[in-house]
C-alpha cells in the first residue's frame, strides 16, 4: 500500500494534477455555446487542479452515429475550444454536443460531456449594427445583420424581422417600438424639430428561441425642415452643372464659334444668284407700288330735301330735286362704297 501512495504522490508532484485514487479529476461546468453561429466549448479546471493541465477535446453530431466523437482541440492549456476555427465541416441546422477530458502525458480524465445545441436555435444572435441619418423632422435607420461565423443571417433564417425601438434622449421610459419591420431601411417620421433621439433595435427570427442582443443605442437629432444637407447638396449640383458648362464652354470654344460664324466661302455661283437683283415679279411689284392713295370726301345729308353734298361729287348737287342720292365715295384704290339715300 505505502509503496503505491507513494507513486501516486510522485506522479501527482510530476505532472501537477490531482489525483484521487488513482484517476485524473475531469473538468467542471463543461458547456457548449454558439454566438453568431460558432460553436465554442468551455470548462472550469477540476476542483483544486493545479495550473497548466492540458485539456483535449471532441465533438459529435447526431448526423455521426457511427463515429460518435471527433477529435477537437487536442492538448491544450486553454479553457475553451472554438470549434469553428478547426477547419470542421460544421453546419447551420446541426445539432451538436461537445466533451472534454483533462490529458496529461501518462493519463487522462474521464471525459465530460457538454449539454446539446442546435445551432440555428440555440445560437445566440448578436446585434445588428445601426446608423442613423436625420434628413429635417425624419430620421433614416439603417440595419445591418451581424456577420455569422458559419452561413449569414438570412441563409440560416428564412424569415427575419426587426423590432426597431426609440425614444426622446432622455425619456427613454415613454419608448416607443416598430416591430415586425422586415425591410433594413426605416424611416422615422412626424418627430420633433431640433430634437434628439435615440434607437435600438433587436432581431426576431422565426426559428431561434431568443431575439437578438440588443444594439447599443445611436442618437441623431432631427433638424429644421429644411436641412442644411439639402440646400448644400443643391448648391453642389448647381455649382457642377456651371462648371461642366463652363468647361464644355472653353474645350468647344473653336467649334462653337465655327458653327455660329462659319468662315467658309459660298460657292461663287451661289453667291453671284444671291447678289443679283430679284428677277421675281411679285417682288419687283412691290418695289414698284406707291403706297396707295387714300381720298377723304366730306359728306353731309340734310333731311329736308335740300341736301348739300361738298365736294364730290359736285354735280349731285345740282340733281338733289330728285329726293334720291346716289353717292360713290372713293375711299382708296380698291375700295368703293355705295351710298344711296332714298328720303
Ligand atoms: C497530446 O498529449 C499526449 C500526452 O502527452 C500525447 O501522447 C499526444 O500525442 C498529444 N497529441 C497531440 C496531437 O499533440
Ligand atoms: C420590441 O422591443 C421592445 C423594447 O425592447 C419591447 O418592449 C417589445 O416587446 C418588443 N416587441 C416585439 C414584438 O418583440
Amino acid at each position: 500500500m505505502a509503496p503505491l501512495l507513494n507513486v501516486i504522490f510522485t506522479f501527482s508532484a510530476l505532472c501537477g494534477s490531482t489525483v484521487v485514487s488513482g484517476i485524473l479529476r475531469g473538468p467542471r461546468n463543461v458547456r457548449l455555446s454558439s454566438y453568431n453561429m460558432d460553436l465554442v466549448l468551455s470548462w472550469d479546471p477540476p476542483e483544486g487542479a493545479a495550473p497548466n493541465l492540458l485539456y483535449t477535446t471532441g465533438y459529435t453530431t447526431n448526423i455521426s452515429l457511427s463515429h460518435p466523437y471527433e477529435d477537437g482541440c487536442v492538448n491544450i492549456s486553454a479553457l475553451r475550444c472554438d470549434f469553428t476555427d478547426l477547419n470542421i465541416p460544421l453546419s447551420e441546422y446541426g445539432k451538436y454536443t461537445g466533451r472534454v477530458r483533462v490529458q496529461s502525458a501518462t493519463e487522462h480524465s474521464d471525459w465530460v460531456e457538454s449539454n446539446q445545441i442546435t445551432m440555428d436555435m440555440n445560437t445566440i444572435i448578436g446585434p445588428p449594427t445601426v446608423s442613423l441619418m436625420s434628413n429635417g423632422p425624419t430620421i433614416e435607420v439603417s440595419i445591418e445583420d451581424p456577420v455569422f461565423r458559419i452561413s449569414a443571417l438570412r441563409n440560416a433564417y428564412s424569415f427575419i424581422t426587426y423590432n426597431i425601438t426609440f425614444w426622446k434622449d432622455g425619456e427613454k421610459e415613454k419608448a416607443r417600438s416598430m416591430s415586425n419591420i422586415q425591410q433594413n431601411r426605416v424611416v422615422l417620421s412626424e418627430l420633433d424639430l431640433w430634437t434628439k433621439y435615440c434607437v435600438q433595435v433587436q432581431i426576431n427570427t422565426n426559428w431561434n428561441i431568443t431575439p437578438s442582443e440588443l444594439s447599443g443605442p445611436v442618437c441623431e437629432s432631427t433638424t429644421s425642415e429644411n436641412t442644411p444637407w439639402v440646400a448644400a447638396l443643391v448648391t453642389f449640383v448647381v455649382m457642377a452643372v456651371v462648371v461642366i458648362v463652363v468647361a464644355i464652354a472653353v474645350v468647344y470654344r473653336k467649334r462653337m464659334s465655327y458653327i455660329l460664324c462659319p468662315n467658309v466661302s459660298l460657292p461663287p455661283h451661289l453667291k453671284e444668284q444671291l447678289m443679283e437683283p430679284p428677277s421675281s415679279f411679285i417682288y419687283l411689284a412691290m418695289l414698284n407700288s406707291k403706297p396707295p392713295e387714300e381720298t377723304y370726301h366730306q359728306v353731309s345729308f340734310i333731311t329736308d330735301g335740300r341736301p348739300v353734298v361738298e365736294e364730290h361729287p359736285p354735280e349731285a348737287a345740282e340733281n338733289s330735286s330728285s329726293r334720291q342720292l346716289d353717292v360713290t365715295v372713293n375711299r382708296g384704290v380698291h375700295e368703293e362704297t355705295q351710298i344711296r339715300i332714298v328720303d
